[in-house]
């Protein structure tokens, strides 16, 4: 490990020499909130523990290695190494930290709320653990009124007095917990952490705030503390805006298709009134990723809950399920079939700068794909071994029934495009938009592209003599 060379961080932040309060915090969770959090907090000064269930990350984690992909990670676990652990151990990890947050997962449940059987596991071990007083901090996305719930849960679990008296004599142990939302981005995670634009902190106690601002005093952020519940209402209420302003805009966009106006020229108009804001207008094939698809049903069945309808979360949904397919439905009206034909898949993951591939355009389009008999080649610079666990490599097949398609992957664009009949382009990698326009013609059977992204300009690639389907434009 000593003998790692990391390239220059993107980031111009230093660890501060020292900090006034370093605390003991153990982190439950190291996917992308939990590990990121963890790991920037150390590079600010705290030491670190970092526990998951999976041994696997653990092995990887302690090897110095990152089980996910997001830049500048693994360099800081590299120079923060010494203020962190990784480990399986949450007993040794909780029992004397000063405070634990909750980094774990609250998937989609079927009928749309958020399941929170991992944060209720966590709680449970908490209570069973700790043996000082210490805060919990929810950074898990959770639904309006569950930090109240998971201290109460912990409270039902600690030991009674008497009971499992490690300390000798029995001292209440008193754990409060607190929501500290995340608003970090993936592909941007570690910036976003270390540069946020607000630190979100909710409790009514003193006690909490106060260890709150000593966890987050080295980051030098604006910090703005309100109840837990209203901590709670911020998380959602910022995810599904957002969620909100694409789906807006995509469906601005398809109506501009039909009208003959041009979506981008149409954003940038917009975007310069500064009550609009600039980001999040473009038009594309829909949101993905573990965030904003759950989150949108999570919010749309706390209002139910409440006996109340949110209409305009729920018009995000919609257009947003619609969206995601948009583009094979518009291949399907040019072509007869896809059975036989060589299809470029360019781009797997949700996002550019991201491993994961939740929700991503990609796991819709292309089942629907090999059901319609396509040979698949697909390209993404890091999202293939993800893609594979959903859909086994099963090379092209010469002979085979009709309507059943085959995958395949390959390590270059060059390469899915050889020869390909149509192209689809999911995610707008760079090394996707460094393709000119020139090279479709030049390399495919039949230039005939279908992009999701909005990568190039309309008149470019009809100069090129590319048959090209966008979103928005004509
Ligand atoms: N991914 C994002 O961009 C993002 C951004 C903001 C908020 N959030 C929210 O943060 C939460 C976590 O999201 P994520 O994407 O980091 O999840 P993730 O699925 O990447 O990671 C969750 C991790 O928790 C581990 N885990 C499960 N049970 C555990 C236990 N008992 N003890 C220790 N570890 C355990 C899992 O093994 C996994 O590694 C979710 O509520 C999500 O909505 C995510």
């Amino acid at each position: 490990m000593d003998n790692v060379t990391f390239k220059t961080l993107s980031l111009q932040t230093q660890t501060p020499k020292t900090i006034t309060h370093p605390l003991n915090i153990a982190v439950a969770g190291t996917g992308y909130v939990g590990l990121v959090s963890g790991v920037c907090l150390a590079h600010r000064g705290h030491h670190v523990t970092c526990v998951d269930i999976d041994v696997m990350k653990v092995t990887m984690m302690q090897q110095g290695i990152s089980p996910i992909y997001e830049q500048d990670l693994e360099e800081l676990m590299y120079l923060n190494k010494d203020r962190l652990t990784y480990t399986t151990d949450y007993k040794s990890a909780y029992k004397n930290a000063d405070a634990i947050l909750i980094g774990v997962g609250t998937p989609e449940q079927p009928d749309g709320s958020a399941n929170l059987s991992y944060i209720a596991t966590v709680a449970r071990q908490i209570a069973e653990t700790v043996e000082k007083d210490c805060l919990v901090v929810v950074k898990s996305t959770v639904p309006v009124g569950t930090n109240d719930k998971v201290e109460q849960f912990i409270e039902d679990f600690l030991p009674r007095d008497g009971e499992n008296d490690n300390l000798g004599k029995h001292k209440k142990i008193k754990v409060e917990v607190a929501s500290n939302p995340e608003f970090l981005a993936q592909g941007t995670a570690v910036r976003d952490t270390l540069e946020a634009a607000r630190i979100i902190i909710g409790t009514d106690s003193k006690t909490a705030e106060e260890t709150l601002m000593k966890v987050y005093e080295p980051f030098g952020l604006p910090i703005v503390s309100v109840s837990r519940t209203s901590a709670e209402m911020i998380k959602y209420s910022s995810n599904d805006f957002l969620a909100l302003k694409i789906s807006y805009m995509n469906d601005i966009a398809n109506l501009c298709e039909l009208v003959g106006a041009d979506i981008q020229d149409v954003a940038k108009g917009m975007g310069f009134d500064s009550r609009i804001g600039s980001k999040f207008l473009n038009a594309g094939i829909g949101y993905g990723g573990s965030c904003f698809p759950k989150d949108t049903k999570a919010l749309d069945y706390l209002a139910k809950q409440n006996g109340y309808e949110l209409r305009t979360v729920k018009a995000a949904i919609d257009v947003n399920k619609d969206q995601k397919i948009l583009l094979y439905r518009k291949a399907c009206q040019r072509l007869i079939t896809f059975n036989g034909l060589k299809v470029a898949v360019l781009g797997l993951t949700f996002k550019p700068g991201t491993d994961d591939l939740r929700e991503a355009p990609s796991l819709e389009n292309v089942p629907l794909l090999l059901e319609q008999g396509a040979d698949i080649y697909a390209y993404d610079p890091v999202g293939i071994d993800n893609f594979k666990k959903a859909f086994p490599e099963t090379g092209i097949q010469n002979e085979r029934e009709y309507g059943k398609g085959s995958i395949k992957y390959v390590e270059s664009i060059e390469e899915a495009l050889q020869g390909a009949n149509v192209c689809f382009i999911f995610t707008e990698w760079g090394e996707v938009k460094a393709v000119k326009p020139d090279d479709y013609k030049r390399l495919m059977r039949t230039p005939l592209v279908y992009d999701g992204r909005n990568i190039y300009g309309v008149e470019d690639m009809k100069e090129s003599g590319v048959k090209y389907y966008s979103i928005g434009r004509k």
